[in-house]
């Protein structure tokens, strides 16, 4: 053949994931399994019920909520048009989504406040770096239908138990401030705005377009120029109404009751336009607002502001991958149920026909098992068994297929023994122990 006729092969880039989104494997997935668990465990002590909203939703819905001039709704938000030309936006966060499916379901009909949690992935297109993803993970409760400090307090205490039970409780310290009813915070922001006119000039671009729409948000610039002019600014509690004033002071008695410790911090506003009265958020002790692992706050106002009747609600909610990055940081590692109990190696086609059934008698056993793979030398799969770390190779060559036996053999100590086929599956509990057995259920199955 000439080179003009060889057939040109095409060698073809690898695909690799857009930036700012990544994998979550297997490694990392042990810890998301935990912590779905623990949140699982947790909300259902608390009477919480899953709910998972879809990924998409009408991008007003998000607008609406969390406020044009946020953030997150002005330069964060992945939207696109569907084929009819409908505006629709990947969810940045969970409340939105919970209350318009609180309120298009009737939830108000249901035992009041509906407790609802979620364990879900979001969308930001932020800028990556640490902690920042473009696609996250959170989970998150919200209480909706009831105003009571208490059930503040009782969300705040449930975010602490999480935290406690992945082993970095210590890690962070509550801060927690009132931003009051929509009526005295409407006195506060034009007090803000007073303050903050004429000094333009020693604000950042974002502090200046914010100013006039949002100036409590200039609170929480990272900027140092900001961040001087703002420890000089009006102070939030001395604007609040009786009624706000009376629900904090009442709230941090819980807290106190609870043994809670708390940081007041009146600069606190959050990057969401929905909160009145309660806001908080966790902070990692040594980097403070940087990467918080979790927030929320009172939402009195956002099921009537999504059409529904007025109707109060707190929530909270977590970052997953923030909240692992702390686990890994404080070397906390999780249980894994993934390490498997035994290879199973053959040799010789009718072992690989013994193989197959025993595998399935060993699995309904609760014993986790592969094998049966490949046609190499029994060298080659005891190799093989080496890599996946297994305790124990079970052993079928051609002798044992006559003499119906099998070999079992410790990969630790390298010692072997022979049982008799039908044998095989009690010995193997035996050696792994009733208590290590994966013998999982999901509960059992009702005909109705
Ligand atoms: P948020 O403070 O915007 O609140 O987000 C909650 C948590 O999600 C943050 O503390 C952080 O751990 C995590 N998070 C946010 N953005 C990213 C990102 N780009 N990459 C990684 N993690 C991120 C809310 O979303 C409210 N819906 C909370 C709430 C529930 N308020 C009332 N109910």
């Amino acid at each position: 053949m000439t080179d003009k006729e060889t057939p040109e092969i095409k060698k073809y880039q690898p695909f690799r994931t857009p930036k700012g989104v990544h994998d979550i494997l297997p490694d990392d997935y042990e810890y998301h399994t935990y912590i779905k668990k623990v949140v699982r465990h947790r909300a259902r002590q608390a009477g919480f019920r899953r709910i998972s909203t879809p990924i998409l939703e009408y991008t007003d819905l998000f607008a609406r909520s969390i406020g044009d001039e946020s953030d997150i709704v002005s330069k964060e938000m992945y939207t696109f048009e569907d084929r009819k030309g409908r505006s629709l936006t990947l969810k940045p966060e969970g409340t939105a989504g919970v209350v318009r499916s609180y309120i298009q379901h009737g939830m108000n009909q249901l035992p009041q406040p509906a407790l609802l949690y979620y364990f879900e992935p979001h969308f930001r297109y932020d800028r990556p770096q640490k902690g920042r993803y473009r696609q996250f993970w959170q989970f998150g409760f919200e209480i909706i239908g009831e105003s009571d400090p208490a059930l503040d307090a009782q969300v705040i205490q449930l975010a602490r138990k999480i935290h406690d039970d992945l082993g970095i409780g210590d890690l962070f310290e509550l801060q927690l401030n009132t931003i009051g009813t929509p009526d005295s915070r409407k006195k506060y922001m034009q007090a803000l705005e007073d303050y903050y006119v004429g000094k333009e000039r020693s604000l950042c671009e974002d502090c200046n377009n914010r100013l006039h729409k949002n100036p409590m948000r200039l609170l929480d610039c990272k900027q140092e120029d900001c961040q001087i002019l703002a420890q000089l600014a009006p102070i939030m509690k001395d604007y609040l109404d009786k009624e706000s004033i009376d629900y904090h002071e009442e709230l941090v008695s819980y807290l106190d009751e609870l043994e809670i410790k708390y940081v007041e911090n009146n600069k606190l506003v959050r990057g969401l336009d929905y909160y009145s009265k309660t806001v908080f958020e966790f902070w990692d002790k040594s980097e403070g607002a940087q990467n918080a692992v979790g927030g929320g706050g009172r939402y009195d106002g956002l099921v009537e502001l999504l059409g529904g009747q007025p109707t109060p609600a707190v929530g909270y909610s977590a970052g997953v991958e923030r909240l692992i990055a702390n686990m890994k940081r404080e070397k906390v590692k999780v249980p894994s149920k993934d390490d498997l109990h035994v290879f199973v190696a053959q040799l010789g086609i009718d072992a690989k026909r013994k193989c197959l059934p025993l595998i399935e008698d060993l699995r309904d056993a609760g014993i986790k098992a592969i094998g049966a793979l490949g046609k190499g030398s029994i060298n080659i799969q005891l190799r093989l068994a080496a890599k996946f770390e297994v305790p124990y190779t079970i052993l079928i060559g051609i002798t044992e297929v006559r003499e119906q036996t099998a070999i079992i053999r410790d990969m630790e100590m390298g010692v072997q023994e022979t049982v008799n086929a039908d044998e095989v599956v009690a010995r193997m509990i035996e050696l792994i122990g009733e208590d290590n057995l994966d013998t999982y259920s999901p509960g059992d199955l009702v005909y109705t």
